[in-house]
């Protein structure tokens, strides 16, 4: 008789493991409506809808055509890493090399092989609630100590320089910020930036910043952390083309940080990733080089988009909103109607199949709230705020 045995799994793999929250279920019972026909409105969804632009789908393929199919440098082509190295240098006052340049599959990707090379097990990192859902299992992967600091609707959902230094013990390795952040667009003011990079100068921690959002901002430019820093010998950021450029599924980020670091990058590249494809690295110089155009544009359709559905939310009773300078999303306060923003994300599926996502899915300080995504054509988004009008007034 043969016996069952278990497979063996690694701990990383345990660790890795996590239940989803179950602030997701509303959008996955979204999903599964929609698979089936039914009419569902998805507003809990981060994927831009715009097509990437034409010309960068040309510049890839044409790449391709020329045999730009082989393998290709671990920390990236020559020619994108110049490209954001001119890129990061049109936007802040410090001048960037292509030493401080290293490319990755996405932002995501290049967030875990930075921490990767400041971490070990049990190193302190401070984050902010609420927090971008993959930022938990990397800092998981990695056994760090995450210390949270709560950046609450009070202060806008930007925390406090107190709040943040105070978290900061001895195990400390990281502050991690995002600016412009995922989910409630708010910008860490530069003045907040200048202080904590002069308090980790004087501590000897990295500060590190996803500023994935860098591109759409509304109503004022972009603050860098680099553009915030007097000096950037323990910075890094971070950023990519995923949101800007509306090439979430090409996956190009990069990071920009000492080169001492980049060199640790390249090497935690070539032993993972192995370098990216070369037409993508390519078709992202080209993007890089010439984005003026295709990135104002949908920053505009973004923020027209935002200043439709305020409106229309400004005549809803009982749900309250703080408008977002960035980003994607519109953070919704239904706590005069209902406080369990999971209760509310269900009965809005169930009644008039509309999916939201709950705020609990970030964190603790947007429990309460709900997600409207912006990433629908217009008239989506219309229905979409008929439908949450009437079901508010059928309450
Ligand atoms: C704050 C933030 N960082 C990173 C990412 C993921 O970026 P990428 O697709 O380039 O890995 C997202 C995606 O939603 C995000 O919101």
């Amino acid at each position: 008789m043969s016996k069952t045995r278990s497979k063996h799994f690694s701990q990383l793999a345990k660790r890795l493991n996590l239940e989803g929250s179950d602030a997701w279920a509303v959008h996955d019972e979204a999903l599964a409506l929609k698979r089936k026909g039914e009419d569902v409105i998805l507003l809990s969804i981060g994927d831009p809808d715009f097509r990437t632009p034409e010309p960068i789908v040309d510049n890839a393929v044409s790449h391709m055509r020329v045999g730009r199919t082989h393998y290709s440098p671990a920390l990236g082509e020559l020619n994108l890493r110049r490209a954001v190295a001119d890129y990061e240098t049109r936007v802040s006052p410090h001048k960037c090399e292509v030493e401080e340049v290293a490319i990755f599959p996405g932002v995501t990707a290049g967030i875990y092989a930075v921490m990767s090379c400041l971490l070990d097990p049990g190193d302190g990192v401070v984050m902010v609630d609420p927090m971008y859902v993959g930022y938990e299992p990397i800092m998981s992967a990695l056994q760090a100590n995450t210390q949270i600091v709560m950046a609450t609707p009070k202060t806008g959902f930007v925390p406090t320089y107190e709040d943040i230094v105070d978290k900061v013990d001895s195990t400390t390795r990281v502050i991690f910020l995002n600016t412009p952040a995922n989910p409630t667009g708010a910008i860490m003011p530069a003045a907040l930036l200048t202080s904590l990079a002069s308090f980790c100068q004087q501590n000897d921690i990295w500060l590190v910043c996803d500023e994935v959002y860098s591109m759409f901002t509304f109503d004022q430019p972009h603050i860098s952390l680099r553009t915030a820093a007097d000096k950037i010998d323990n910075l890094v950021v971070i950023d990519g083309l995923s949101k800007s450029h509306a090439m979430s599924g090409w996956r190009m980020g990069w990071t920009v940080a000492p080169p001492e670091l980049t060199h640790h990058l390249g090497n935690f590249s070539a032993m993972s990733i192995f370098g990216c494809p070369q037409f993508i690295q390519d078709a992202a110089a080209f993007a890089l080089n010439n984005d003026e155009y295709y990135v104002k544009e949908m920053c505009d359709r973004y923020q027209l988009r935002r200043d439709n559905v305020c409106g229309r939310l400004d005549d809803i009773p009982g749900l309250h909103y703080r408008k977002p300078q960035s980003g994607m999303f519109i953070m919704i306060d239904i706590t005069s109607i209902e406080s369990d923003d999971k209760v509310f994300a269900k009965k809005l599926l169930d009644a008039e199949k509309l999916s939201l996502l709950p705020g609990s899915a970030f964190g603790k300080a947007t429990q309460g709230h709900l997600r409207f995504s912006l990433v629908q054509p217009m008239n989506v988004l219309m229905e979409g705020c008929d439908r949450l009008s009437r079901y508010v007034s059928s309450m």
